[in-house]
Formats: C-alpha cells, sequence, structure tokens
C-alpha cells in the first residue's frame, strides 16, 4: 500500500426541496410507482427549479466544504467541477462557480467522464497535488440533469434527478487519503447511453427539438450489464492496488443508479449491503453528483468515521468506470 498523496477534508452537498415521486410520473407516463421500485430501487427524486442552477448548487455544497475546513475562497488553488449538464456550454461550470464564490486565486475547469466524473475529478485533483500545482483542491460534481432529460421517454424519465456534492483535496497528512485509484472507458460503447444533438456535430436546429435528440438517450439493458461487470471490474482493480482484501472495507459508496446494480457490486465485491451506502430511493441517478453526494450523507449521518476504509466506485456514459480506496 502507498502512502496517500491526498487527503479529502470536508464534504457538502445540495439537493433541490422540490420532490418528485413515482406516482406523479404515473400521471404523465404508461409506468408505476410499483415498476420503478422494483425494477430500480427509486421512490422520488430532487427537481431543480428555474432559479437553481447547475452553478448555484454547485455553489450551495462547495459552502458546507469551505465551512468544514475552514478555508476561505480566496485559498484554493484549483476549483475542478464534474458535469454532464452545465448551465451553458462556454465557458466551464467551474469558472461560473469561481465568480460565484469569490475564488479568484484559483484555476478552475470542468471534467467530463458523466456519472463517473467525481471519480475522475478526484483523480485530477491528486495529480495538481502530487505535481504541486495546488495545495487545496475544490473539487465539485453537480448535475441539472432533468433539463436534459426527455420527460415523455418512460424509458429514462423516471431514472434521474438534480444536485451537488464537493469535498476538498489537499497533501495528506497522518496516512489519510487515497490509498489507490483506478480509471477505465471505452469509447467504442458511446451510443448505448448519450445525448445525439446539441453539440458541434449536430448543432440545435428544429430537428433536434422534433426528434428530442437533445436529451440523454440509453439502451437500458445493455447499460445495466455493462455498469455491474465495470463495477466489479473496479472494485477487484482498487482493491488489489490498495493491497487490501473486502473484508477491510468499512463502508462501500458505489454510484447510486439502481439498487440491483448496486447489490450487484457489493456482492461481486464480497462487501455485505450493511457495509453499503445506499440513497437512491430518494434521489435516483444524479451522475457525477451521486458518490459525492453519497459521500457527504454518510459523513454527516456519522456512517463513515475517521480512521473507516471506503471504498467509492461509479460507473457512467463514454462508457467510463472507475474506483477509489480511500482511508478516512
Ligand atoms: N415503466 C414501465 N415500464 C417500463 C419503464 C417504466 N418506467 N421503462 C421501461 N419499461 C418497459 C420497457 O419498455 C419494456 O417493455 P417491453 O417489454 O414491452 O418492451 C420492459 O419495461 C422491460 O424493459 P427493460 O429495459 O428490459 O427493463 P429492465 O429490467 O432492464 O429495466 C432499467 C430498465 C432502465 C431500469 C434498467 O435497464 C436499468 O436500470 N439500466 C441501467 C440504467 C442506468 O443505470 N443508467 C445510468 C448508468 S450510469
Amino acid at each position: 500500500m502507498r502512502r496517500p498523496i491526498v487527503e479529502l477534508v470536508g464534504t457538502g452537498s445540495y439537493t433541490p426541496p422540490r420532490v418528485v415521486t413515482n406516482d406523479e410520473f404515473s400521471k404523465l407516463l404508461a409506468t408505476s410507482d410499483q415498476w420503478i421500485r422494483d425494477r430500480t430501487g427509486i421512490r422520488e427524486r430532487r427537481v431543480a427549479g428555474p432559479s437553481e442552477t447547475n452553478a448555484c448548487m454547485a455553489q450551495a455544497a462547495a459552502k458546507h466544504v469551505l465551512a468544514d475546513t475552514g478555508l476561505t475562497p480566496l485559498d484554493l488553488d484549483a476549483i475542478v467541477v464534474a458535469t454532464c449538464s452545465p448551465d451553458r456550454l462556454l465557458p466551464s461550470q467551474a469558472c461560473d462557480l469561481q465568480a460565484l464564490l469569490g475564488a479568484t486565486n484559483a484555476a478552475a475547469f470542468d471534467v467530463g467522464a458523466a456519472c463517473t466524473g467525481f471519480m475522475y475529478a478526484l483523480n485530477v485533483a491528486e495529480g495538481l497535488v502530487a505535481a504541486e500545482q495546488a495545495r487545496n483542491v475544490l473539487v465539485v460534481a453537480s448535475e441539472k440533469l432533468t433539463t436534459i432529460t426527455d420527460w415523455t421517454d418512460r424509458t429514462t424519465a423516471v431514472l434521474f434527478g438534480d444536485g451537488a456534492g464537493a469535498t476538498l483535496a489537499r497533501p495528506s497528512a497522518n496516512g489519510r487519503g487515497i490509498l489507490a485509484s483506478y480509471m477505465r472507458s471505452d469509447g467504442t460503447l458511446a451510443e448505448l447511453l448519450y445525448r445525439p444533438g446539441g453539440g458541434a456535430d449536430h448543432p440545435p436546429d428544429e430537428q433536434l427539438l422534433k426528434d428530442h435528440s437533445y436529451f440523454i438517450k440509453m439502451a437500458g439493458r445493455e447499460v445495466f450489464k455493462a455498469a455491474v461487470l465495470s463495477m466489479a471490474d473496479a472494485c477487484d482493480k482498487v482493491l488489489e492496488r490498495a493491497g487490501l482484501t473486502a473484508g477491510q472495507i468499512d463502508l462501500l459508496i458505489p454510484h447510486q443508479a439502481n439498487i440491483r446494480i448496486i447489490e450487484a457490486t457489493a456482492k461481486h465485491a464480497g462487501i455485505p449491503m450493511d457495509k453499503v451506502f445506499v440513497n437512491v430511493e430518494r434521489y435516483g441517478n444524479t451522475s457525477a453528483a451521486s458518490v459525492a453526494i453519497a459521500l457527504d450523507e454518510a459523513v454527516r449521518t456519522g456512517r463513515l468515521q475517521p480512521g473507516m476504509k471506503v471504498l467509492l466506485v461509479a460507473f457512467g456514459a463514454g462508457f467510463t468506470w472507475a474506483s477509489l480506496a480511500v482511508q478516512w
């Protein structure tokens, strides 16, 4: 096991107050609370209102981290935001967040790895600290996914929600921090989970609005299988790299997309469900924000205590997948 380069200190999250239950969807679409709960474990999700921008949610999560760590925005050397639903395509979400925070000493940029974004961003933060580019790196994952979700498509609409989570990466003290990490992607499978239109290859036009190609499209069954295999692979690889066994893991925080994917991942990793943090029933899939929100809730509810070993694992569009073993 190598000595950690960075530790993660302080956590924060924000979820919009508006709750949309499964029953609300069954009034709009040919679906039911029973179907959604049985197939996904989701009971409700949060939906941001017009004034709750991606940047505002990111700011709210970041403020908790600053309060936890006693830092001011001016202490931040870098801000890395993971998102696939930025408020606007140019400039980056991180630059808008930087302006809101008044973090004028920071370099700010986004990381795009969909639902795996928070994990990728933590790896980038570790690299910045290792290269002595930065000491205090704010890592935020923030999504307003419901704006890029097709509310007329029952196969995707019921799955996603909005929210943000954050933490701070800084040079490790006392052996705490990231023990090992693993990142992978497979771009050949991109079209199983993607937004076909709206980018430079298919700029916005009337057709785009007509065929809903601005929204997320997903081949659910194929994505399900890949998610289980990839998260299992990521758990195995990071445990091996960290020199740990599953029995030494105190808490698994997986990407919250579907309870059946979470259960299959835990089973493969050999981690009992009482050591798995689950909040998918309340938020649905908040993409990059998912693990970040769960991490904050695990800390604030006392599930994650100093001295514990925690395994973070995620899978998303790309496909991308990654895992981190962290000494908390
Ligand atoms: N309500 C009712 N029926 C629905 C439905 C809904 N919300 N969504 C899909 N169905 C229907 C399908 O149309 C299909 O009907 P058909 O048999 O008449 O064609 C049937 O349910 C079975 O569809 P299928 O896609 O095989 O169901 P599933 O058991 O695979 O569950 C998902 C669908 C989307 C819940 C599941 O595939 C999944 O969770 N995939 C991964 C999604 C995910 O996590 N994505 C993000 C990864 S980061």
